[in-house]
């Protein structure tokens, strides 16, 4: 099926990093499609974010169409494949990296938030952390988004460790409206304001 949107990136578009290719997705790519399913159907995955109810690559390729492409165009940025880049014959799919922000009319903070998955096999080796920097430092540099969150629940520590190891500080805990009052560990890129309702982000912060 044709694209209704196109991504507002040219061919080949990718951000580099030493062992990275970060790249947008494409619904019309079933090798895009099937990864997604694969990356969000691991147990390890469901575990930590739950079940998206993604489970085929007709339902990959819809929400790629509905919400990815969407993001792409109002934000410039959004979810993103990441790649290794060393190797033969093709890439190989290791994991999603993201910078997100909220769609009116639902709770929107000001400020998008940074979010990674790599599978489990490619797990432990940096790569969500190389992958986020990259994202960030490409926002950052030719999107003129220097302020991001990091949002995770309190107790994954693996999580926090890729945000602490970004450089991010740790703002406290708090029942965030755009995860439906879940509670979620709060971290902020440095030199952000110290009062984030600044970012729309007024939900009372705990635990510091
Ligand atoms: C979380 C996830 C993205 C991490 O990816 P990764 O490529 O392994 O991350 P990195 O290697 O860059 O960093 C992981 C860090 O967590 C540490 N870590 C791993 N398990 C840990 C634990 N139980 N407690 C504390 N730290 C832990 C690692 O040692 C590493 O830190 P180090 O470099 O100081 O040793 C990956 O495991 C994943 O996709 N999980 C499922 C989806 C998910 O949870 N996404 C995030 C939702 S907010």
């Amino acid at each position: 099926m044709a694209s209704t949107q196109s991504p507002p990136f040219p061919p080949e578009f990718a951000i580099t990093t030493p062992r990275l290719r970060i790249h947008p997705f494409d619904p019309d790519n079933l090798s895009h499609c099937e990864f997604l399913v694969q990356l969000w159907n691991t147990d390890d995955f469901i575990n930590s974010c739950g079940r998206t109810g993604i489970d085929t690559s007709e339902k990959a390729a819809a929400f790629i169409r509905r919400r990815v492409l969407a993001d792409y165009a109002r934000n410039h940025h959004g979810q993103f494949l990441v790649s290794l880049v060393e190797t033969t014959p093709a890439p190989k799919l290791i994991g999603c990296v993201s910078l997100m922000k909220g769609a009116p009319p639902g709770p929107l903070y000001l400020a998008p938030d940074i979010g990674y998955t790599i599978l489990p096999e490619e797990s432990g080796k940096g790569y969500a952390t190389e992958a986020a920097k990259g994202l960030l430092e490409y926002a950052s540099g030719e999107l003129g988004i220097h302020g991001a969150f990091g949002f995770c629940a309190a107790t994954d520590m693996r999580s926090r460790r890729v945000l602490e190891k970004l450089g991010m500080d740790y703002r406290g805990v708090a029942a965030l409206s755009v995860f439906g009052g879940k509670e979620s560990a709060v971290y902020t890129l440095p030199g952000m304001e110290k009062d984030l309702a600044v970012y729309n982000l007024t939900e009372q912060l705990h635990d510091k």
